[in-house]
């Protein structure tokens, strides 16, 4: 397959965080993140997804890219500097604590490696809650980050997670309020979802605090000037993340790396690599597993993503006998131009909507 968007998955971090369910470990040898890259540079050739044209985006994730060195990551990012021009989005997840008294050195090798967009993991400003989600950083360096990295040509995106344990409206308006004194081009507000295990469960919003808190942060953001483009993601301008649109708009993408999914729209396939570090490494070329959708996977895909886009939404002709006009009564869609959309009221039940617009 040629593919316009590539995922590269870094596994490792600092420590795990109790509410994490991404694939992510404790830290790692030197030793196993230089094999670590060498599977990823193995994979990459042997998937032959490069073409003459150059990508449209590449987006480092994980865990925490950082820590596989930035040698290891200018190594990966050598072999496709081929296919980078100067419209490629270059995407890095970085986490606060990661760049603490080192802001100036680490901003300039990442703009070396051509990043143009760095997306910094925030979640709260709030020390309390903070602390109680086992995270911690210095807000002032923070700042200094945020500072350094406004002197490079880049996209500064944050990540904020609202419906924390604890978390209260005023706590909420907290991280709005640096949000006005930041104005960084793209936020990222998720809706805090731990694993059942996770001990401060009973603490988290409940779903009519985290409804309310989902309206806030929308009717905040908008009133000052940004982007509500898709349920978890607001951009100044047209600075959306193309790579994640990519997704939502069923692009193919290789995903490289442990854990790592792929789609091919061609074929209809979606592969994934082994989740597990050693395993990958002995045989980082067979994919783990893949499922080939059928055509009602297709359209349930095409209805549970677009509805995700607020802007865009779904062609109506998709839903044929479906009874979609309840959820436009009770204003939780609306109808515009053949496409039906979710409205604010409807944002908090997005899911159930979906799920009642698909067919099993
Ligand atoms: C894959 S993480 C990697 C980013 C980086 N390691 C960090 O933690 O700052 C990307 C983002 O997912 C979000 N996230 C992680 N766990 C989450 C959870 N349980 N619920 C909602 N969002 C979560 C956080 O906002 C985080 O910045
Ligand atoms: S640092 Fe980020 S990716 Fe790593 S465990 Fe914590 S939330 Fe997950």
């Amino acid at each position: 397959m040629s593919v316009k968007h590539i995922y590269v998955h870094i596994p490792f971090c600092k420590k795990k965080c109790p509410y994490c369910d991404f694939f992510s470990l404790p830290i790692y040898s030197n030793y196993t993140k230089t094999k670590y890259t060498t599977s990823l540079i193995k994979e990459l050739k042997a998937r032959k997804v490069l073409s003459s044209k150059p990508l449209k985006t590449i987006y480092f994730g994980g865990g925490s890219p950082l820590m596989l060195g930035t040698d290891n990551l200018n190594q990966i990012i050598s072999k496709l500097r081929s296919s980078i021009d100067k419209r490629t989005e270059i995407s890095i997840e970085l986490n606060p604590e990661h760049l603490e008294g080192k802001q100036q050195k680490i901003m300039a090798l990442l703009s070396g490696m051509h990043f143009n967009r760095l997306s910094i993991g925030v979640q709260t400003t709030n020390e309390r809650i903070l602390s109680m989600i086992e995270r911690s950083y210095d807000i002032n360096e923070l700042l200094k980050t945020i500072s350094a990295l406004r002197k490079r040509d880049s996209i500064l995106s944050l990540d904020f997670m609202f419906g924390l344990p604890g978390q209260t409206i005023k706590d909420l308006m907290d991280d709005i309020d640096f949000i006005k004194q930041i104005l960084p081009q793209h936020i990222s507000f998720y809706l805090f979802t731990p694993p059942e295990r996770y001990q401060l469960i009973d603490q988290c919003a409940s779903y009519k605090l985290a409804s309310k808190m989902m309206g806030i942060i929308s009717s905040s953001l908008k009133t000052i000037g940004y982007k509500h483009y898709e349920v978890s993601n607001f951009c100044l301008d047209k600075n959306l993340c193309k790579h994640n649109m990519a997704y939502w708009a069923r692009q193919s993408y290789l995903g490289l790396g442990a854990g790592a999914h792929s789609f091919d729209s061609t074929k209809n396939i979606r592969s994934w690599n082994v989740q597990d570090i050693k395993a990958y490494m002995n045989d980082p070329v067979s994919s783990f597993g893949y499922e080939k959708l059928t055509k009602r996977d297709k359209i349930n895909e095409n209805i549970f993503l677009g509805l995700r886009l607020l802007d865009k939404g779904i062609k109506e002709s998709l839903l044929e006998n479906k009874d979609y006009r309840t959820f436009i009564n009770s204003n939780m869609l609306r109808l515009y131009n053949g496409h039906l959309m979710v409205t604010e009221k409807g944002l908090p039940l997005l899911n159930y909507i979906s799920s009642s617009l698909m067919t099993y």
